[in-house]
């Protein structure tokens, strides 16, 4: 990208709400990954990262698009899913499901799971729909709009050892509660914790799975030139590269990987 574009795009940043950034990437998107030769014009694929190869839309809705085309997107989490996928789930659950990052890189990554994912946006759901089509896992995928304590409930299997991904803006307290939904005592769970717009979130979690689960705490970190180096792109192009790794985030987060002790 050259300077006065990217100049463009940190200052569209501030001034332009994210929501809105979102619907405009179904735009800006495919022209400006072909221009960086990130993928076709019509069927990108992701190009790094526990999910590389997986066709992807050519928007996104939920988050920023640009480094989940790369693959870089919560690249803190990348130890943890190449760990998760030496293991066997037969139920992978996704609530806040965005655009369907995860739904489609978890079906790719676990090809006999049932697959069951939440995402109260219907773009978002109309796009995880395509995406199981381009990837073809909608015979194993139960595509669901918001999600309740009750739904989680209804999907969560009682006896088996399901995982659980979960980004749902704040909405982790009341889903994340196993009084309410006693299957999460079994269930290995990654979820993004939203502790900068409720402060005591991440303490509050941290007590209601002591009892049942080991915590991990992974901190959101800015990217930087070497996290490109897992990129199959010219030494060249990295540098261009590196501001559309920008996730947007409002602050530093922190994601929990929450495994069961027994
Ligand atoms: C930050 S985005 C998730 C991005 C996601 N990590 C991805 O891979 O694209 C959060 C999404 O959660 C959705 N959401 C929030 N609360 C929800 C709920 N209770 N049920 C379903 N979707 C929810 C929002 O519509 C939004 O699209």
């Amino acid at each position: 990208m050259n300077p006065f574009a990217a100049l463009f795009f940190k200052i569209s940043r501030r001034l332009i709400p994210r929501t809105v950034r979102m619907r405009l990437n179904k735009y800006r998107g495919p022209g400006l990954a072909a221009r960086l030769k990130l993928g076709g014009e019509k069927n990108p694929t992701v190009l790094s990262g526990p999910f590389k190869g997986l066709r992807y839309p050519t928007y996104g809705i939920g988050s920023e698009y640009f480094p989940k085309l790369l693959g870089t997107y919560e690249l803190e989490l990348h130890p943890t899913f190449q760990r998760l996928a030496n293991e066997t789930f037969q139920d992978v659950i996704i609530v806040g499901a965005g655009e369907g990052y995860y739904v489609g890189g978890l079906a790719r990554m676990f090809p006999s799971a049932r697959i069951v994912c939440f995402e109260g946006d219907p773009d978002g759901q109309t796009a995880v729909s395509e995406m199981a089509v381009a990837n073809d896992f909608s015979g194993r995928l139960d595509n669901r709009g918001f999600c309740e304590p009750g739904d989680l409930r209804e999907v969560l299997p009682e006896n088996g050892r399901p995982l659980l991904v979960m980004d749902v803006e704040g909405g982790e307290r009341q889903l994340l509660d196993p009084e309410t939904v006693p299957a999460l005592a079994g269930t290995t769970i990654v979820v993004e914790v939203h502790d900068c717009f409720e402060p005591g979130l991440d303490e509050l979690l941290r007590q209601r799975f002591q009892a049942t689960h080991h915590c991990e705490d992974i901190l959101s970190q800015p990217r930087t030139l070497d996290d490109t180096r897992g990129l199959p792109l010219s030494a060249e192009l990295c540098p261009r590269v590196l501001p559309l790794m920008n996730e947007g985030r409002p602050a530093q987060m922190r994601w929990f990987v929450l495994t069961p002790l027994a």
